[in-house]
């Protein structure tokens, strides 16, 4: 199908990065894989079923702030802005502030082609006032907006505590990008998991129907697909821990004995119990994301947060000039 209103701008280098960053991750010890790669079709599918389990409460809490308080979001930001959402690719939660913030163009970014074609012609459908300017790019590499984005007040939108797979150093560096993209004057409205209660946090990540576990897993079937390998699924197990010293849950997966792995013509030994580190999410209290964010230039305007204190969604500003 096409749609007048949708333009779509392919930045991405198509290189493979999957086979590279698999195989240098796995000759290092700890072992680790980029979380990025968590998402092809079955991990994407997973992913939208964890954000429906009862122990998975980041994406229903934030969905409710954001309904709750879109009209005041679009009080502060004002209509006939340009919303850009980096990793926009399922074009899932603008759509509550879209009728608020009427923005004069909408550009999703994601790494993912297919996915974002789908969902911005879905998005058109349900907004046919909306112009769209979908860029298929990596986000944790590079962030331009398409040669035919239109001007006005630049908004980011950059929700599901996303911002949390980065480390801290990490993340300020990402805010910076998105300073630089939105210039002076520009808003970034962002969604924070809350630092919390231990049981929950876990819970969350491990949840009993055993999702979380398939999803993690996955990533060791998408690189016997994709890279040749020979990983026994059986051999690996999914475990997730919150580390309250740093404030982040860590997901691994543990080798269940000693074993050896090909990938194409490399071998991997694991020891049993040794482990391959898949995720880093990290939690912020308030005043730390806010501290953060200032380090990358942005004031805090506005912070709402559920009745529970689960979740965060931060408004922020880069000063005039
Ligand atoms: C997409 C990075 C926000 O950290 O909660 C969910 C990913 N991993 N369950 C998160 C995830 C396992 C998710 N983020």
């Amino acid at each position: 199908m096409n749609n007048n209103n949708i333009q779509f701008h392919d930045l991405h280098s198509s290189r493979n990065e999957f086979a590279s960053d698999v195989l240098s991750g796995l000759s290092h010890r700890p072992a680790s894989i980029p979380p990025k790669y968590f998402y092809d079709a079955k991990g994407s599918k997973l992913f939208d079923a964890i954000t429906e389990l009862p122990e998975y409460y980041p994406t229903r809490t934030e969905i409710g702030i954001l309904s709750v308080n879109a009209a005041q979001i679009a009080q502060h930001v004002g209509t006939g802005s340009l919303l850009v959402e980096p990793g926009g690719g399922s074009c899932a939660k603008v759509h509550i502030l879209l009728q608020g913030l009427k923005p004069r163009a909408y550009v999703p970014m994601d790494i993912s082609k297919d996915h974002l074609q789908l969902a911005a012609e879905e998005l058109a459908i349900a907004f046919p006032w909306l112009e769209i300017h979908a860029a298929c790019t990596d986000y944790t590499k590079e962030m331009c907006l398409p040669p035919s984005a239109p001007k006005g007040t630049h908004v980011a939108f950059f929700p599901g505590s996303s911002i949390g797979n980065f480390d801290p150093d990490g993340a300020v560096n990402f805010l910076q990008t998105i300073v630089d993209l939105v210039g002076p004057g520009g808003y970034l409205i962002i969604g924070v998991d809350l630092k919390k209660n231990k049981q929950i946090l876990e819970a969350a990540y491990d949840d009993a129907a055993g999702i979380t576990a398939l999803f993690n897993l996955n990533l060791l079937t998408r690189i016997n697909r994709e890279l040749d390998g020979n990983f026994d699924l059986s051999k690996w197990q999914h475990k997730a821990i919150y580390n309250d010293e740093v404030g982040r849950i860590e997901m691994y997966l543990v080798s269940q004995m000693d074993q050896t792995v090909k990938i194409k013509d490399s071998a991997f030994s694991f020891a049993k119990g040794e482990t391959i580190h898949t995720e880093n999410s990290y939690k912020y209290t308030r005043d730390e994301f806010i501290t953060l964010a200032a380090k990358a230039g942005f004031q805090s305007e506005a912070l709402w947060v559920d009745e529970n204190n689960l979740f965060s969604v931060h408004l922020f500003r880069v000063q005039d000039i």
